[in-house]
């Protein structure tokens, strides 16, 4: 049995998310949206490779198929999962839909769909709920925000931000967080805001900062066990 992968976050609600109604659903833009390209939209809406409307995912089309059949998107080094067979072929099957004007089928009509269940909805936590440590600083901000492009792998990286370590040879964290370069660069007022605007992906949110602000003020620590 084939099952449909974990997608994170919970944007969009559409469809509502039980195995039933998931396999039921007739694969149109706003089913791909919350189903197989859910974790796309977290970080394509917008900027160079902005995939929010249909006419911008099928202008993508042939890009969007390379970068999931290596999967090389969702981007494992942010900690999402690659695609399943079943998503992967909801995908294709949505854009050879269009290019041919086809009536699309549902779901559970796709070879590698059978059986498939809908992932649970994973809800975010609050995260000024959340304790504050690097664990919880790493999952919930710096990997979906910053690891795409500051994981020690990233080709070119100059900037390490997935160790703490890295982000003392960085030179970016200081006695506070108000002299912190990390800290300074997430902030509306940076000169050259993170993450950069063309990414797509979205900037840290008030309650993102303070927590950041609040680690570095309690000393940048490792998690102690
Ligand atoms: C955590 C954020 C994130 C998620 C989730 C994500 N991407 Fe990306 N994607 C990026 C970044 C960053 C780049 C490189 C910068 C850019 O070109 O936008 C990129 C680049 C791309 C490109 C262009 C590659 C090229 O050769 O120019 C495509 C196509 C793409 N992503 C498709 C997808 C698809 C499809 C999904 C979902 C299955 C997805 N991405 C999920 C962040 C993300
Ligand atoms: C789409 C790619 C991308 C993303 C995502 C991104 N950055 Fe950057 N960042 C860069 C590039 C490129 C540089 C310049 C090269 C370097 O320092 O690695 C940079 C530089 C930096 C620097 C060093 C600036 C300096 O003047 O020394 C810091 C600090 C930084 N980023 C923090 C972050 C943080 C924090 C996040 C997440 C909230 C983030 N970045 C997300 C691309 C990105």
């Amino acid at each position: 049995m084939e099952e449909a992968g974990l997608f994170k976050g919970s944007n969009s609600g559409l469809p509502e998310l039980g195995t039933l109604a998931y396999a039921n659903q007739e694969i149109t833009f706003d089913v791909l949206k919350s189903t197989a390209m859910r974790t796309c939209m977290e970080c394509h809406t917008t900027g160079r490779n902005a995939m929010g409307t249909p006419a911008e995912a099928l202008a993508l089309s042939g890009k969007i198929l390379s970068e999931i059949s290596s999967n090389a998107m969702p981007p494992k080094s942010s900690g999402y999962k690659t695609l399943t067979d079943c998503e992967k072929q909801i995908v294709e099957t949505w854009l050879e839909d269009q290019a041919k004007s086809r009536k699309s089928v549902k779901i559970k009509d796709l070879p590698k769909c059978q059986g498939a269940v809908a992932p649970p909805k994973e809800e975010k936590p609050d995260i000024s709920k959340l304790e504050v440590t690097f664990a919880n600083l790493q999952k919930y901000i710096i990997a979906p925000k910053c690891l795409s492009c500051h994981a020690h792998d990233v080709e070119d990286v100059e900037t390490v931000l997935d160790s703490v370590q890295g982000m003392h040879d960085a030179g970016v964290l200081a006695e506070t967080a108000e002299e912190s370069k990390i800290y300074q660069i997430v902030l509306p007022t940076a000169k050259r805001q993170m993450p950069p605007l063309k990414s797509g992906l979205p900037r840290l949110t008030v309650d993102e900062q303070v927590f950041l602000k609040t680690w570095i003020d309690k000393g940048a620590k490792e998690d102690t066990l």
